[in-house]
């Protein structure tokens, strides 16, 4: 690792995060704790519900498999119960962190199966938005679409490349990589309306329909190499929106890269407008 747990719970502690990072042990994990308050379920059941009535529409349908077959929106999921379904399914496994933990380890539980999710909740003030990711954005988001084996696939190997890319030097074009599918990836398979899929949007009630709905969304077809290419932004709507044909054209797309001719090419160079892609 090339930062220590106190080291990073020193730098966390400093800029305000919210997670008890002291607590973590060497893989930036913690144990979930299920000790939350009766106001912390009603806002988990008051997240799940206003966010399901628009995920039923413009979710794609991976994603809303994969909460049926994992179930537990009704009440803050408990990991270990989680693992077990997700386990049987593709492999996967959850693990509690305190928040964001730093990208080797992070590119580590990917590449060995375990989805990194906070153990906090926002609070009933924050229901509309968050600076951090917390639970609600880690779990609802990202975790029903791990029971998707070819997307399971594709998250494996993005532990594996993209953290073999990061010290290539490459770290830029994995982000961005992440960033426009496994957050804000949008899919359009051949005869079906356009979806998405990526986690920052299911997390998002206003973002997701912008998204899908809006004329003024710059959908754009997905391309691996422009992607790691194109720029984006945190804390606003993004002004590109990638267009998947299949989960499959992703994962083959990866899996076909060279990282180190890409990164060669790329890494010191100005990035591309997401506006103008
Ligand atoms: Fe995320």
């Amino acid at each position: 690792m090339t930062i220590t747990v106190e080291a990073y719970a020193h730098e966390c502690a400093a800029q305000g995060l919210r997670g008890n990072y002291a607590a973590c042990q060497a893989d930036f994990t913690v144990e979930q704790r299920y000790d939350y308050s009766d106001e912390d379920q009603e806002v988990w059941r008051t997240l799940c519900d206003r966010q399901t009535q628009l995920t039923s529409k413009l979710a794609h349908h991976s994603y809303l498999d994969g909460v049926d077959a994992l179930g537990l929106l009704d009440r803050i999921p408990d990991f270990h119960e989680v693992s077990d379904r997700l386990r049987k399914l593709t492999g996967w496994e959850i693990v509690a962190v305190p928040g964001l933990i730093p990208n080797e380890p992070f590119f580590d539980h990917l590449a060995n199966r375990r989805f990194p999710v906070t153990n906090w909740l926002r609070s009933k003030k924050e229901l509309d938005y968050i600076v951090e990711p917390d639970m609600f954005h880690d779990f609802f988001g990202h975790v029903p679409i791990l029971s998707q084996p070819v997307f399971a696939d594709f998250m494996q190997l993005y532990g594996e490349k993209g953290g073999a890319a990061a010290r290539m030097g490459g770290e830029q074009l994995a982000a961005r990589l992440y960033w426009y599918t496994a957050e804000f990836g949008l899919m359009k398979e051949e005869g079906a309306p356009l979806k998405a899929f990526g986690a920052g949007l299911m997390s998002s009630y206003s973002e997701l329909q912008f998204a899908v709905t809006s004329v003024d969304a710059h959908h754009v077809p997905f391309d691996l190499e422009t992607v790691m290419r194109t720029n984006y932004e945190i804390d606003k709507f993004q002004r590109a929106y990638f267009v998947l044909p299949s989960f499959t054209a992703l994962k083959e797309s990866f899996e076909q890269a060279d990282m180190a001719q890409l990164i060669e090419r790329w890494k010191d160079a100005e990035p591309l407008d997401p506006a103008a892609v």
